[in-house]
Order: C-alpha cells, then structure tokens, then sequence
C-alpha cells in the first residue's frame, strides 16, 4: 500500500534526482527504494518497488507520470483496431529489469522478511489504457465496454494473460507472494463485474497461482459485489475500509485469508483515534489465523512517518 513512497524522505530525496520511471528501471535503486520503509518501519515484508503501469511501455502505449497529475498514456486504446494490433509482450524479456530487481531484492533482505511482487488487474489496466490516464467517472472506459464488448473482452484476455505470466515470473525470480491490484474495480456493478471483468481476473489469479506462492486479490470499494470478487480467485482477499473486516471475511470463499483494512486517513488523525481504530480492526478479527493487517488502500503523501511506526508497533505487540 505504497509503503515506499512520497511520505518517506530518504524517497522524496531519490526522487529530487530521478523520476518514477528512473527508480522503476534500475534494478539497484529500485531495490534501494524498496528496503527503505523496511528499515524504516520494521514491517513484516517487502513490497516491490514498480508501477502497474509499466508492461504499457512494451504494449506501446506510451507511459508518462506527470508531477501532480499521476500517470499519462500517450496513445490510449479507443478501437478494436488498436486492441487487435497490440504487440506480444513476454515479461521475461519485456519487464526484465523488474525480475532483476526482484533477485536483486531477494539477495539484499533479511531472511525473515519475505517480498511481495505484483501487478495490476485486467480491469484496473485496461481503465487506465482506456482513458489515458485518471478518472473519477470512468465514462471513456465504461462508454468502450458496452459499445465494444468484443473488442474489451479481447483486450482483458491479452492483459490476464500478459499479468498471469508477469506475476508467475516474479514468483519465479523469487518474489514470496504476488498480489493482484484491482484498485479500481468497484465502480462497477456487481452485474458488469461478472459479466465484463470476473473471468478475466479469475484467468489471471490462475496463471499467477503457478508461480506456486500465495496471491493476494487487492480491490477497493468491492462491498458491492465481494462474493463475486473472492470468487475470482485468490489466497488472500484485500479489502479496504468501507466494510467492516469481520462482516467482509464471511462474504470471502470458505479458506481466504483477508488483508485489511485501515483507512489511510486514520494515520492523519490523534493518536488515540489512531489506536482505536486499529484495536477495532484486530478485535474484528478475533485472533483468527488468516488476517494480513494492512492499510486499505496507499499511504498518504502527507502522513507522518511516526503514525506508520506507531501502527506497527501497536499489531507487534497485540
Ligand atoms: O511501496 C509501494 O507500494 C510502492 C510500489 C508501488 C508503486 N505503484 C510506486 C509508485 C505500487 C504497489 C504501485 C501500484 C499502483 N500504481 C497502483 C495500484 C495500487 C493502488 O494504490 O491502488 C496504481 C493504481 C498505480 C498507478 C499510479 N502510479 C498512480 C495513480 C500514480 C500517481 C499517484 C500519485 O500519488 O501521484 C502512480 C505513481 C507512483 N507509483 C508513485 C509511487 C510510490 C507516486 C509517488 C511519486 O510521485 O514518486
């Protein structure tokens, strides 16, 4: 949950000399950027440091992050045309310097401290593709999806497929769990969830679950349809904090796991609030095996990094 990222300094300081993109394709200083919030918060595992949007780079979409205005497609796919002249991609070859990083990574954490390699979900991809960049409505890609069902159902299967592979290749580099980030699934409904997405998603949690570790299913605003969305797949199911974690595990399939759910916001509030709501979230879990404490979507840039220290600390010792 961008446990690297602009709330840390020493991150901040990287990024006064190099650009996402920069840290993302070299393998030395994205393993840097990687060990740094380990160090720093004494978290239970690593997360890589990448993008989902990087596999756009050999899809020739043209990839861009923008300071404040997040990530920019410079050739966004609007037509069957474009989704049927999509390139092959082999991640082994195409996304190589990840792999790297995650041997790289691997090599340079303490044993006890496993890495979690990821990607991003069919639909979470091809929204971004779709638009071109960030959305509140998700209209262009919505207006795509029922005009062009063919043409959609053809590009989340290239994604499944090229996500699959990616992740089971991380697996393979090392990586010790792989999570599926379908951030921004819940914008559907739970009618177009299962017609438009479910397969897709679950295609890609099969090819990912031959790299043989477990796979975490990260979405957000899922209440919706959650039953459909564990359905799909996946060791563990991510939820975040607009459902209580207690009544979001008996909607999960008999046997997930669940990983959850601080609200970011709360690491802004007083300390006693802070508290609080993670003694609520530990509680609703009851001491159940299965519970991967996590924030419910990424940290926020203006988060102090005490209030992190604090969070950990607090799960420690419960
Ligand atoms: O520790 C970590 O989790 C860092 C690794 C990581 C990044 N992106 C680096 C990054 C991870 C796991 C991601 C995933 C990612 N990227 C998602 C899925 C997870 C989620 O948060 O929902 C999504 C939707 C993206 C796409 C993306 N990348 C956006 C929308 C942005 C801009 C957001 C912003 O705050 O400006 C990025 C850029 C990006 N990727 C940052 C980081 C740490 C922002 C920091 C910076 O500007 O250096």
């Amino acid at each position: 949950m961008r446990q690297a990222g602009r709330y840390l300094p020493e991150y901040r300081a990287l990024r006064q000399r190099h650009s996402i993109l920069e840290l993302c394709h070299d393998p030395d200083l994205a393993t840097q950027v990687t060990l740094q919030p380990v160090e720093r918060l004494g978290v239970d595992a690593a997360i890589l440091f990448a993008d989902i949007l990087l596999p756009f780079e050999p899809l020739g979409l043209g990839l861009a992050f923008a300071a404040g205005e997040g990530p920019q497609i410079a050739r966004p796919i609007r037509s069957a045309a474009h989704v049927a002249a999509l390139p092959p991609v082999d991640p082994a070859q195409d996304l190589g310097y990840v792999l790297e990083a995650v041997r790289l990574i691997c090599r340079a954490l303490r044993p006890e401290v496993p890495l979690i390699g990821f990607a991003g979900a069919p639909f979470t991809l091809a929204s971004y593709a779709i638009e071109g960049g960030a959305t509140r409505s998700f209209a262009v890609t919505k207006r795509f999806m029922y005009a062009e069902p063919r043409a959609w159902h053809a590009l989340l299967e290239l994604l499944a497929d090229l996500v699959g592979r990616y992740l089971a290749a991380q697996a393979a580099a090392g990586a010790h769990a792989l999570q599926l980030f379908d951030s921004w699934v819940g914008c559907l409904g739970p009618e177009d969830y299962r017609a438009y997405v479910q397969p897709h998603s679950r295609r890609a949690l099969e090819i990912a679950a031959g790299g043989g570790v477990p796979v975490i299913h990260f979405g957000t605003e899922t209440g919706g349809f959650l039953e459909d969305f564990a359905a799909a797949g996946g060791d563990v199911i991510g939820v975040d904090w607009r459902i209580p974690l207690d009544a979001a595990w008996e909607r999960l399939a008999p046997g997930q796991a669940i990983q959850g759910n601080l609200d970011p916001a709360t690491l802004l509030a007083s300390r006693a609030t802070l508290e609080a709501r993670v003694r609520d979230i530990l509680t609703r879990a009851g001491g159940r095996p299965g519970h991967i404490f996590n924030l419910g979507h990424g940290v926020l840039p203006e988060t102090p990094v005490e209030a992190l220290q604090a969070v950990v600390e607090l799960v420690h010792g419960c």
